[in-house]
């Protein structure tokens, strides 16, 4: 298939309110910032053009994808080629760069990368505002009603946090689906008001099998439509970073993957 998607590493202006403030003169060095909060880069891939007369997708209209990553975020190549497997999927996604432009390095036992340093300048005071941001950009700049969450490992519990209806509705994910998510917290599970689908991984250290089936057990609780599938052969971030040499890997990966799309055909 010829691929029309449009990726475009954009920084929005409109993200970080820059839009709503009084219009800068040449010159004026009020324009130049030095301290606060910086705007929010997005990675924007759309269905093809076409494709509803070319192939089989449908084009999902007024519908997006949010696709919050795990911790290597836009610099790692397979998150961009996910989001814009979203896109040919049908949906407009939208990527945010939750690491204001310092993700993790590729391989995280690097010298000198201190992962519970990174994860504590990134709890949810810091990463809330970015999604949230990035939702209401979605909603009213892109004319789009409805918004699944795509979230992967670090991602995947954010997914959660912003189908809770005590998230401002025009900051809230109306389904979501997540891979390996990292960090859950009860509360998060117990408060989704929308259905969620989380693809788990046979070998995770920071989910295994115990907190798994609690997992299962508060999402039934929460009497929303839910589904939980365990990919054998497979590590914390198969879904992302899969082998794929590795046939059991690979088939996981893509399992993952058309289970999202079909997921989000189906509630959202
Ligand atoms: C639509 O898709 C066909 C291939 O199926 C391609 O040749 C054509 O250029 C596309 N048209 C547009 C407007 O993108
Ligand atoms: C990593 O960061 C944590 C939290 O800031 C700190 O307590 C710890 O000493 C650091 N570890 C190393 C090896 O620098
Ligand atoms: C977020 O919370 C942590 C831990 O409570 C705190 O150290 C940090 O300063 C907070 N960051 C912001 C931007 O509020
Ligand atoms: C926005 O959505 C409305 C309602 O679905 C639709 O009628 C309108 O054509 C859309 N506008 C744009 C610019 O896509």
């Amino acid at each position: 298939m010829r691929t029309e998607t449009l990726p475009l590493l954009a920084a929005m202006a409109a993200l970080a309110g820059l839009s709503h403030a009084a219009c800068p003169v040449s010159g004026d060095t009020s324009i130049l910032a030095n301290t606060g909060t910086p705007v929010v880069t997005l990675y924007i891939t759309r269905p093809p053009l076409n494709c509803s007369a070319s192939t089989s997708i449908s084009v999902h209209p007024n519908t997006a994808i949010l696709y919050l990553t795990d911790v290597f975020g836009l610099a790692l190549p397979e998150n961009l080629l996910l989001a814009d497997s979203f896109a040919r999927a049908g949906y407009l996604t939208v990527a945010p760069d939750l690491f204001s432009g310092s993700p993790a390095p590729g391989d995280i036992n690097v010298p000198g990368f201190n992962t519970t340093l990174f994860l504590s300048q990134h709890q949810p005071n810091v990463t809330d505002p970015i999604i949230a941001s990035t939702i209401s950009y979605i909603r009213s700049s892109l004319n789009v009603t409805r918004i699944g969450a795509v979230g992967y490992c670090f991602g995947g519990r954010y997914a959660f946090r912003f189908l809770d209806d005590t998230v401002p509705p025009d900051e809230r994910v109306d389904a979501a689906f997540t891979a390996h998510p990292s960090l859950l917290e009860n509360e998060e599970i117990l408060g989704i008001q929308g259905p969620v689908s989380v693809a788990a991984a046979e070998n995770d250290d920071l989910v295994p099998p115990e907190r798994r089936a609690e997992i299962e057990a508060l999402l039934k609780q929460t009497g929303k439509e839910y589904m939980v599938s365990l990919y054998s052969g497979t590590n914390h971030g198969f879904a992302v970073r899969a082998d794929v040499t590795d046939r059991e890997q690979r088939f996981a990966k893509e399992g993952a993957f058309l289970h999202a799309v079909r997921w989000f055909g189906e509630f959202l």
